[in-house]
């Protein structure tokens, strides 16, 4: 019997056909599998929402899951807080993420709703009122800086699959006190996040006709 010598190693005829079938197969691999991979990174991208469906999807949610969010989710969305806009570029602000019990048995001390309760992480967003900025007419302007950060946040949270709700309701002298805030430091709003636990509600929204002229 005819047999293939390489190296060490003696080859059936049979077994020839079969590893010169390798660089077709490696071939294969790298130019169709490649192509293929390409249509599901377009897909992928396809799929994701679109600022319209974002602002949709992002609504106030009041029930959680306890599952532990990710951190790379929680980087994600502060990267987005992060590279918010504010007056003069001040960034008066401050955020304190809280995952640990005691912290968040503290936090809804401040606002005593159980579905709050049972949110696995709470944010706090505080305005530095030393660091914002304050036109010639003295208004403040830390109140909107830190609404567009707050925004920034529950829009990047919708963005990956997790719910948020604003929370301004809460003893903010309270939260102060329990969480050693300094003495130019305001909690402005708390935000509980984590993965929903119910659906979106249909938006209730004044009209285009109403909003504009
Ligand atoms: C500044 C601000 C303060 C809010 N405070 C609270 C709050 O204390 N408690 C609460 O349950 N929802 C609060 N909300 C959520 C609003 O009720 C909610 O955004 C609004 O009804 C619209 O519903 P949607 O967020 O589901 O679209 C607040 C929202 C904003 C923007």
């Amino acid at each position: 019997m005819n047999t293939y010598r390489y190296w060490f190693w003696n080859f059936s005829p049979k077994e020839a056909r079969f590893w010169e079938k390798i660089p077709i197969f490696a071939y294969w691999t790298l130019v169709y599998r490649n192509d293929v991979n390409q249509l599901s990174v377009k897909l992928k991208k396809q799929e994701k929402m679109d600022f319209l469906e974002l602002t949709r999807n992002r609504y106030s949610c009041r029930n959680y899951q306890s599952k532990v969010v990710e951190q790379d989710k929680m980087d994600y969305i502060m990267e987005c807080v992060r590279l918010a806009p504010s007056a003069c570029n001040k960034q008066p602000w401050r955020f304190r993420i809280l995952t640990e019990e005691e912290e968040l048995k503290k936090a809804s001390q401040c606002y005593n709703r159980e579905w709050f309760a049972a949110a696995p992480v709470v944010i706090i967003a505080s305005i530095l009122h030393d660091e914002e900025w304050i036109r010639a007419d003295n208004k403040h302007h830390g109140d909107i800086d830190i609404a567009i950060a707050v925004e920034h946040l529950c829009l990047a949270a919708a963005e990956q699959g997790l719910g948020t709700c604003w929370v301004c309701n809460f003893d903010a002298e309270g939260c102060k006190k329990f969480f050693g805030l300094g003495e130019n430091e305001e909690a402005a709003v708390l935000i509980p996040l984590g993965y929903p636990a119910d659906e979106p509600k249909d938006k209730i929204r004044k009209t285009m006709s109403e909003i504009i002229g």
